[in-house]
């Protein structure tokens, strides 16, 4: 039944990422080929959380940048460090242009990574690196408004127990919170999203 349940949820997933990754390409004016996404108008940077600090903020209260959001868990084994280290190395490479990103990490596991926890592990990455956590109704209203998805699975070899499955996309928001593009770390080296962001910004 688990086993069935986390299909069910990938395919879900898989849905979800299609729309939002379903790129069409079209002639413009000059026969320039523009890329385009389609569904993305779903995809919102909506949430009531509270920061690494300790202080209570919306998505408002990045307003005056674009925002880089990952979703993930402190005790995540593999992909939240290393999708963490890419992004600190894509602000890094970005120089100034950084002041002009918010980097977010919303964590999927509130119960335990609570602000001390978020506090210590977003140091470890970048000085710049926001962690955001809140109560498990809050944490999972901001998923639904990116239209990721996680999943508490029980695994005895896990810490505590059980570890939460979650979508490995970073989100590239504009400052009014609509939605502009998504990644995946390995999917291009640091230098390539820098410059990207670089010419978006
Ligand atoms: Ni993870």
């Amino acid at each position: 039944m688990k086993y069935f349940r986390t299909v069910l949820w990938s395919l879900a997933t898989l849905a979800l990422a299609g729309a939002a990754l379903l790129i069409t390409l079209e002639a413009g004016r000059d026969g320039i080929r523009e890329v385009r996404y389609t569904g993305e108008a779903d995809i919102r940077s909506e949430f009531t959380l509270t920061d690494h600090t300790g202080r209570k903020v919306t998505q408002r209260d990045y307003s005056d940048r674009w925002q880089l959001v990952f979703f993930g868990f402190t005790n995540c084994p593999d992909v939240c460090p290393t999708t963490l280290a890419y992004m600190a190395s894509v602000l890094d490479l970005l120089g100034s242009d950084a002041d002009r990103v918010a980097p977010l990490f919303i964590t999927v596991d509130p119960m335990r990574d609570t602000v001390p926890v978020m506090a210590e592990y977003v140091s470890l990455f970048h000085p710049r690196l926001i962690g955001l956590t809140g109560t498990e109704t809050q944490v999972a209203e901001a998923a639904q408004n990116f239209k990721t998805w996680f999943e508490r699975t029980e695994d005895d070899s896990a810490p505590d127990g059980y570890f939460m499955a979650h979508g490995g996309f970073i989100y590239l928001m504009r400052p009014d919170g609509v939605f502009e593009a998504v990644y995946q770390e390995g999917d291009q080296p640091p230098e390539a999203l820098a410059q990207e962001l670089g010419e978006k910004l």
